[in-house]
């Protein structure tokens, strides 16, 4: 199913139904992501490598930062309330910490050259995240994670082949993402309520597509 090309009308006709077409539409992101990872057998050693660190460059000082964002622009009690249990989780749990751990063991640090691969659309993202637009923001940050926990098994091949035993990041995201993603839906349609009239379906997930854009950086060998 391709949501871009249906035409708003026969995608939505209430404001009801906007909670459901998100869930669906990140549904179909996050496997159009990873239906394209490349099988990690056919990834040279140092393809696999590329993917760890442009992936680390991306999440290690960008994730909290988007998250905090995103609190910014929310407007609901509900909304703040979810996304700062969020946070807390990931400031007191150290989660930037881990993922470095993780790199660092897998041999998978960023050079200069892995943050040039993924710059103009890190920037993107960042241009994007300036704007503090509520849901399309609670919407990337919900794909963020959907994609991070359905990431995390082919994340931890990639560095069991380069030698790694470290588990500790993949094992924690591949749990605690299920219930963040469920969050920021439900963060999503408690702000529905703060929303105008004038929703468009055609920039609801300019979000989700900067991101995605990204991630394909990340993940191509
Ligand atoms: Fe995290």
């Amino acid at each position: 199913m391709n949501l871009e090309n249906l035409p708003a009308a026969e995608v939505l006709t209430t404001q009801q139904s906007y909670p459901d077409t998100a869930r669906e539409y990140i549904e179909f992101a996050i496997n159009d992501v990873v239906m394209s990872l490349t099988k990690p057998e056919k990834l040279s050693p140092d393809q696999r490598r590329g993917i760890i660190a442009r992936y680390t460059a991306v999440l290690e000082g960008n994730f909290i930062y988007w998250m905090t964002a995103t609190y910014l622009s929310v407007r609901s009690s509900e909304a703040h309330a979810i996304i700062e249990d969020n946070l807390r989780e990931e400031v007191r749990d150290n989660h930037p910490g881990m993922l470095r751990r993780f790199a660092v063991a897998a041999r998978g640090t960023s050079t200069d050259v892995d943050r040039m691969a993924i710059e103009r659309e890190l920037q993107a993202v960042r241009a994007f995240v300036a704007r503090l637009s509520t849901l399309q923001i609670v919407l990337m940050m919900a794909f963020f994670e959907g994609f991070i926990q359905k990431f995390m098994p082919y994340l931890a091949d990639l560095a069991a082949r380069q030698g790694s035993q470290e588990r500790e990041y993949t094992d924690v995201h591949s749990v605690v993402d299920i219930a963040h993603t469920q969050g920021l839906l439900t963060a999503f349609a408690s702000e529905l309520d703060f929303a105008d009239q004038s929703i468009s379906i055609s920039t609801l997930f300019e979000g989700v597509e900067v991101l995605r854009t990204l991630i394909r950086t990340i993940i191509r060998p």
